[in-house]
């Protein structure tokens, strides 16, 4: 290591104070020596797996006279700070003090450090220094050092050790960690159209995606079955179009006081929400709640099943594209993410021609209130502009297409990443139209050239699809996504060299405690072999 800490100007005065802190709190009694056993952090169960790793093999006690800290100069760090003080006193028990001068007795320290080094790597980079009296996490922006405090949890011991001094201390290996993303899109998607999820399961879906540096999740609102966003210009597309679900029960849908929330929980957790209002196509909800919305040609009802392809928009009617600017406006008002998602898949009644004249009419609007444009991978057949982007799930020729207009590419494989396919023929919930997608199989592919004629600069990311035709609560939507979601993470975040199964599936086996400790209902797949797992492959398998 060349510098022991990479840190600039502003930051320097404040590593001092920390310093001075450290050792001034030792003058009065002597500071504790602790021998810890050689530990290597290149074995520590990290996902996505770091750039990365420089072991020192010591290790840091986390304990109750270690101190927070944190650059003052720039906002959002001293947040980010708090978030990692909370959840280690979620995990250890220990209440650490962020920026307090009087934080009585201080040992050691972690710094949160804003640096300007071009040694780390874009806004989500972060660089971790592990000694045995300090961690220092370097990074640019706060969403840097959130995506470095997710590393420092994963490593921080499930137990501590209480033996080595007369307090607990869970020992951290020292060493260095530089990382950044390979790819800036790594997202999970949730249907809460076919079944509706509530404002707390969705928050409970981002503390868990959080975990695992997933940046972004995608929402469809509306599908034929459910209009799940309050419209305020369209009050009945929630009081009618929102009324009921797959299967036959009361349905639900967000106020946009409740979407706002959700909004405003995924920003804390560095996170996009990006809604989808799927359209031309998929719009029988709507089309109840409106018929005058309805193009194909008969009188919509409610749908409580789950075929797709049976419905559209009238395309060539002035109210429907009024009625869309409404929706894109009242969405776009309260979403402070980039984009906005149109869906566009399986129109299957609407003509050809109608379908590019309405895509290409949409992506005005949604540009018009300041927003990209994502659609699902037909889209691309209209002409479209280069900034908005395409959603790969089905037809590589259209990727193709994408492409070759110099549109990015949101890589979703059926076949690979959606998280509704069963596991195999035993899984309990999910369909299998386009394949099983067992734990291995969702992990071991390569993005990067997964698709021909998709080089990976026009691969914006990865992101794993959870549709709800099959599972209707958190229980349900855990089984499902956990654990092909930590494979996902991997595959989005980490280098292709960085990938390995053999290696991530010892690491997977070890994420048991973490998903216990937040009572995740995962499916307790037997390729894995799990570590003190609540449960066992029998109670989550079909009879
Ligand atoms: C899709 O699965 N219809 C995007």
């Amino acid at each position: 290591m060349k510098n022991h800490f990479l840190i600039n100007k502003q930051g320097a005065w404040i590593i001092l104070f920390a310093m001075v802190l450290t050792i001034s709190s030792c003058t009065g009694e002597k500071k504790q020596v602790i021998n810890f056993p050689a530990t290597d952090l290149a074995m520590e169960n990290m996902i996505p797996k770091p750039t990365k790793i420089i072991p020192t093999n010591s290790a840091f006690g986390l304990d109750q006279f270690t101190a927070i800290y944190t650059s003052q100069s720039e906002s959002g760090f001293n947040e980010v700070a708090e978030f990692l003080s909370d959840k280690i006193q979620g995990k250890t028990g220990l209440n650490l003090p962020v920026n307090q001068s009087d934080a009585g007795t201080v040992d050691r320290v972690i710094y949160i450090n804003k640096t300007d080094s071009t040694e780390v790597a874009g806004s989500e980079g972060y660089q971790l220094y592990i000694t045995k009296d300090s961690i220092i996490l370097n990074a640019r922006s706060s969403e840097g050092a959130f995506r470095g405090i997710q590393t420092l949890r994963q490593i921080i011991p499930e137990v501590s050790n209480d033996t080595l001094a007369e307090q607990p201390i869970w020992p951290i290996p020292t060493g260095k960690i530089s990382d950044n993303p390979n790819f800036e899109y790594r997202a999970s998607m949730l249907d809460v159209a076919r079944h509706f999820f509530s404002v707390e399961d969705v928050k409970k879906y981002i503390d868990l995606l959080a975990y695992y540096k997933i940046n972004v999740l995608h929402l469809h609102l509306t599908d034929d079955q459910g209009w799940r966003i309050e419209i305020k210009s369209w009050p009945k597309l929630t009081e009618i179009g929102g009324s009921t679900e797959v299967g036959g029960e009361s349905g639900g849908f967000y106020t946009q006081e409740d979407y706002k929330d959700i909004v405003a929980y995924a920003a804390k957790h560095y996170m996009t929400i990006i809604p989808e209002v799927d359209m031309p196509g998929h719009t029988n909800a709507a089309s109840v709640s409106y018929p005058i919305l309805n193009g194909n040609g008969k009188t919509p009802e409610l749908y409580e099943g789950t075929h797709v392809g049976f419905s559209t928009f009238d395309t060539r009617k002035d109210t429907v594209y009024a009625f869309i600017d409404d929706v894109v406006r009242e969405i776009s008002e309260i979403t402070p993410g980039p984009y906005f998602h149109i869906g566009g898949d399986e129109s299957h009644v609407t003509k050809k021609n109608d379908y590019i004249y309405f895509v290409q009419k949409v992506e005005k609007i949604v540009q018009k209130y300041g927003k990209r444009m994502i659609g699902w991978d037909e889209v691309a057949q209209a002409n479209l502009d280069g900034s908005s982007v395409v959603h790969f799930w089905n037809s590589e020729e259209n990727a193709n297409k994408a492409v070759e207009k110099g549109m990015k590419v949101i890589l979703s494989p059926a076949t690979k990443a959606y998280l509704d396919m069963e596991y195999d023929t035993l899984s309990k919930f999910g369909l299998h139209w386009a394949a099983y997608i067992p734990v291995d199989t969702a992990y071991i592919w390569t993005p990067e050239s997964f698709a021909k004629g998709v080089p990976q600069e026009s691969i914006l990311g990865v992101e794993a699809p959870l549709w709800s035709e099959t599972i209707s609560n958190i229980d349900e939507l855990e089984y499902l996504a956990f654990p092909r979601m930590i494979g996902y993470s991997e595959l989005s975040w980490s280098t292709e060299e960085n990938r390995n199964w053999d290696n991530f599936k010892v690491r997977l086996a070890n994420q048991a405690p973490f998903l216990d400790r937040m009572d995740v209902k995962y499916y307790a797949s037997p390729k894995i072999d799990w570590k003190e797992s609540k449960y066992s492959y029998k109670e989550i398998s079909k009879d």
